[in-house]
């Protein structure tokens, strides 16, 4: 069997991050290192608590690490609350919390983590890139061991917290400049890709015929998230925009992607946060980043199903 490719997933649970967690945690291609958290969605607070519970619901047993509360240079953006609500993961009803918050900084368990594995590791963000940042600028020799960085943020077209950039990119544009300059390789889902991930009504009645906790937890959250997202957004379905990450790394042919230079405008204008995505080569720069444009639904939905029968 080949190699299971090793991931740490960062992120600020919020519906779509939690999923992404479940597509990972039982795949056999993949070895979940751990999941470190950031503020995003919701306070640092809240989506630790939603990391914990998700991995005690499906017992999941990897090390959670709490990372930073906000952004490395300006003040942090208002929470996510209209579409992940004051908890930052409305909808599912969990137990009493027991599974404990590992006593690392996020920074420095990725820092740790990357330096002591024996094997490339791949990061996936799927919330602002303050933890990834911080990480690379206090040890840059962590990059000699990160393979990819596959994260969800960003848009070549048309953002979403403004209409020049995509939340996780804006919430912390300084880290994510950082992050797209470092030299490795990116794999970005923007909002071009993620927006084609929308989990229509029939694809949760689909999820729902799943006896698993896995799949009660999909349909808990996805109750919650397409209703807030048809209310702000007009969606039919709720866009699964960081579960597309995990599907790259299970099912590349299940996304098509370009290569193209990007770059964050942190010049603190209209489009601050802005991936500057050079779609038709106009700079000549370097092509840094591996541009998501093209989703096939069918083998994604199929991913997320086979995933969720992969619990008890
Ligand atoms: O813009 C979408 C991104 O912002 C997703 O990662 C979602 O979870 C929120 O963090
Ligand atoms: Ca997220």
């Amino acid at each position: 069997m080949n190699q299971k490719r090793r991931i740490i997933i960062d992120c600020d649970p919020g519906h779509d991050d939690a999923v992404a967690i479940i597509l990972a945690a039982r795949n056999p291609k993949l070895e979940l290192l751990g999941i470190t958290t950031v503020n995003g969605n919701q306070t640092l607070e809240k989506v630790t608590r939603n990391a914990l519970n998700v991995c005690q619901y499906l017992d999941i047993d990897v090390p959670v690490c709490k990372g930073l509360a906000g952004p490395i240079v300006r003040a942090a953006v208002p929470a996510e609350e209209r579409i992940h609500g004051d908890t930052g993961l409305n909808g599912p009803v969990f137990g009493p919390l027991t599974k404990e918050l590992d006593p690392r900084h996020a920074v420095d368990f990725i820092i740790e983590t990357v330096m002591d594995s024996s094997e490339p590791v791949t990061l996936v963000p799927t919330g602002p890139l303050s933890n990834i940042g911080m990480a690379i600028r206090k040890e840059p020799r962590i990059l000699n061991n990160i393979d990819e960085i596959v994260l969800m943020g960003g848009a070549y077209q048309h953002g979403n917290v403004t209409p020049a950039a995509e939340f996780n990119i804006y919430a912390d544009a300084e880290a994510a400049h950082v992050v797209f300059s470092c030299g490795r390789p990116i794999v970005m889902m923007g909002l071009d890709l993620t927006r084609q991930a929308l989990c229509y009504p029939e694809i949760v009645d689909r999820m729902a015929k799943i006896d698993t906790k896995a799949g009660k937890l999909f349909v808990d959250l996805m109750r919650f998230f397409c209703m807030t997202q048809k209310k702000v957004f007009g969606w039919e379905g709720g866009p699964l925009h960081d579960s597309t990450t995990i599907a790259y790394l299970l099912d590349p042919t299940c996304i098509e992607v370009k290569a193209m230079h990007t770059e964050i405008d942190i010049t603190g204008g209209p489009s601050q946060g802005r991936t500057n995505c050079d779609f038709f080569n106009l700079t000549d720069k370097v092509k840094n980043t591996k541009v998501a444009v093209k989703l096939d639904a069918e083998k994604f939905w199929d991913i997320v199903e086979d995933s969720l029968k992969l619990y008890d």
